[in-house]
């Protein structure tokens, strides 16, 4: 059985950044800068004005989210305890843990959001119901 995580374990890393007058680096490396083994990344983008992303927990899967691109908000509920995160810079990851509701609006125009994830895809992890996402947490 999964932890029961908290918004309040889901926290924000830094990662490294390489100035360069001609452009900036940032490397997240497997082992080192993260805190699980990464095993899929994905990238939304071209997400229209005024439209919203996520609305869903997973039960295992944690995931890094970075704003590699403009800025966005998210929202992260755990059934008790509710809090937004803006993410606008690309050398910034936020930890999202498994069983943590995520909604992500407020795309700013051309914004990236890239996410690094810690299992590959699978439909059966997700929880897309608000009320079954609410009764998982009851029964952790
Ligand atoms: P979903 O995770 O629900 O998107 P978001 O949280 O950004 O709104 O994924 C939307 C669809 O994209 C999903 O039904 C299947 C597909 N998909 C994949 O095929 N592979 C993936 O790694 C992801 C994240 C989504």
């Amino acid at each position: 059985m999964p932890d029961k995580f908290t918004v309040f374990d889901c926290q924000i890393l830094t990662f490294r950044k390489v100035f360069n007058r001609a452009g900036n680096i940032t490397a997240v490396q497997n082992g080192i800068d993260v805190p699980f083994d990464i095993k899929r990344i994905y990238y939304l983008y071209d997400v229209p004005g005024g439209e919203s992303r996520g609305a869903h927990a997973h039960k295992d899967l944690q995931q890094i989210i970075i704003a590699a691109s403009g800025s966005f908000d998210i929202t992260l509920e755990d059934g008790r305890n509710k809090k937004t995160v803006q993410l606008n810079r690309p050398f910034m990851g936020l930890h999202v843990r498994p069983g943590i509701w995520r909604d992500i609006a407020n795309f700013s125009s051309g914004a990236i959001c890239l996410v690094l994830a810690s299992e590959t895809y699978t439909e059966d992890d997700y929880i897309r119901n608000y009320n079954d996402f609410i009764l998982y947490k009851e029964q952790l």
